[in-house]
């Protein structure tokens, strides 16, 4: 399948390494795209690297791995983004009473708004919910490490539980994008985990 990865930092460059020699066209869309490390990110991945635009417009499936805060503006860069799948990564973290938490929730989700903001693209919110590590690298666990995905076509479901097979990950149907309003928060469980618990970032959840 022919990929674009737009944004090449934590995720981006975890979701690349995870997916170079699984047979995938990966695109890097890079901001800088003639930048050392987006470079060297290019040649240990075997993915090209062009600018966020030019890599959107070549793939069938669409990876947004950027700060909640940029989506907006690089969306408008991307264009419609029409029939294609849209992998919605990113979480709507912000500072909520003082504290780490999501800037939109209950009535709504980031998912949801990248959907209406894309009207004719197939988004699934998925790949938030654990750190980047665990994107990269996830066969030293006993099981394969669980991912929901939440979104409005099953078609592209479909697809992207296979890609997410390819990463190491035990998909798991979430329902409609509405459901990005569960997802986004369980991010915060790992998050919490991870960072204010000590369990530090090299784990994940599995079904059993
Ligand atoms: N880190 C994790 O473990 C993790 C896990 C799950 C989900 N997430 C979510 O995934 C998303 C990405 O997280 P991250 O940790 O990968 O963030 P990051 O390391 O800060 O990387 C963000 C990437 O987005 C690019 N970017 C920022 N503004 C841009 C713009 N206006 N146009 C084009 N590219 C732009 C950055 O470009 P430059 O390289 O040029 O700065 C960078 O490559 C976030 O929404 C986060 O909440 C993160």
């Amino acid at each position: 399948m022919r990929i674009a990865i737009v944004g090449t930092g934590h995720v981006g460059a975890a979701l690349a390494r995870g997916l170079s020699g699984k047979g995938h066209a990966v695109t890097l869309g890079a901001r800088n795209p003639g930048s050392d490390a987006a470079s060297a990110l290019a040649a240990e991945t075997g993915s090209a690297v062009t600018s966020p635009s030019a890599a959107a417009a070549s793939a069938d499936l669409v990876i947004l791995a950027l700060p909640w805060a940029a989506v907006d503006a690089v969306l408008e860069d991307l264009g419609g983004l029409d029939g294609k799948i849209v992998v919605d990564c990113t979480n709507p973290l912000g500072m909520v009473d003082g504290a780490l938490g999501l800037a939109v929730g209950h009535t709504s989700s980031g998912g949801e708004m990248v959907q209406r903001r894309l009207p004719q693209a197939r988004v699934v919110k998925t790949l938030n919910q654990v750190g980047a590590e665990v994107m990269a690298r996830n066969a030293h666990f006993a099981r394969r490490p669980a991912m929901l995905m939440a979104g409005d076509d099953p078609a592209a479901k479909a697809t992207v539980a296979e890609l997410l097979r390819d990463l190491g990950f035990d998909p798991l149907d979430a329902g409609d994008i509405t459901k990005s309003r569960l997802l986004e928060p369980f991010a915060l469980v790992w998050i919490n985990q991870a960072l204010a618990r000590g369990k530090g970032r090299d784990w994940a959840f599995a079904i059993v």
